[in-house]
């Protein structure tokens, strides 16, 4: 089975990811891939929402971290994240996700470019990105205080506290809550409902209330900058090398 499963359900196109041995961490290659799904979608007629969606006891543990110290010998960070990245702030089409369990890193920042997140109750979103040596990306640092205000972003971002579902929907990033085995049925009716709406409305309504795309995109270049130096600092090291020869 593919690592991403793209499907078209009517006007929804369901963008899964499917690699459980690893928790859905993200490679190069599934970045890729979600990301030339997002930006096809753009000019489908076809295509009215995308439903990002992962598996039932996890949504997403976030960038390999295998390949984050590939990346930090190299200098890089990789350009298919950047493209996933200015692909989910680029997206001219609306995005509901449906998160199951964990949501760590990019998995819960991708939520912030969605315009419905829908969570199961056993949903985590964390982002132990300083924890880690790191920094927040995706347009986090400019989208999460919007959202939620500084502190409670700070909490998040800098400070690692994660936020289960019923925190994620009060700090307004989760619409709703739901039992887990009626995730998917609720996410998708959510994705019809808005497929069904007017399109050319939609997208302009969408653009709107989501300000400047083009500010959010110099963000997530800005970090992603930031990023590959912190990446190649001591304290990374240390933090990606205890993770990854942790004893269980
Ligand atoms: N990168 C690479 N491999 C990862 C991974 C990641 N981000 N997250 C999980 N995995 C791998 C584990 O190494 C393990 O592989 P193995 O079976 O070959 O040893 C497998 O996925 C299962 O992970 P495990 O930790 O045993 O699952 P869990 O259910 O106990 O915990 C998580 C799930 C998501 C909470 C936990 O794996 C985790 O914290 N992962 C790291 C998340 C992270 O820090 N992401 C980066 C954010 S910037």
């Amino acid at each position: 089975m593919p690592d991403i499963l793209i499907s078209n359900e009517g006007a929804v196109r369901k963008i899964r990811m499917n690699r459980p041995d690893k928790k859905n961490a993200l490679t190069l290659a599934m970045y890729e891939t979600m990301a030339a799904a997002i930006e096809e979608a753009n000019t489908a007629d076809g295509v009215r929402c995308l439903l990002i969606a992962g598996a039932p006891d996890v949504f997403c543990a976030g960038n390999d971290l295998n390949d984050f110290v590939t990346m930090a010998r190299s200098g890089g960070l990789g350009a298919p994240i950047i493209r996933f990245l200015h692909a989910l702030a680029r997206s001219r089409k609306p995005m509901v996700a449906a998160v199951s369990g964990a949501a760590v890193g990019v998995g819960t920042t991708m939520l912030l470019h969605c315009d419905q997140v829908i969570a199961a109750d056993t949903a985590v979103l964390m982002t132990p990105f300083v924890s880690l040596g790191l920094l927040p990306e995706a347009g986090s640092s400019l989208i999460a205080p919007r959202l939620m205000g500084h502190a409670r972003a700070f909490s998040l971002l800098v400070m690692g506290k994660p936020l289960t579902a019923a925190e994620a929907r009060e700090a307004g990033i989760v619409n709703a809550v739901v039992p887990p085995a009626g995730l998917d049925a609720r996410a998708l009716d959510v994705a019809r409902e808005i497929a069904a709406l007017p399109g050319e409305s939609v997208t302009a309504a969408r653009r709107l209330m989501r300000g400047s795309v083009e500010e959010i995109v110099a963000r997530i270049d800005e970090e992603a900058e930031a990023f590959k130096t912190r990446l190649a600092s001591p304290e990374a090291q240390k933090a990606l090398a205890a993770f990854l020869s942790r004893k269980r």
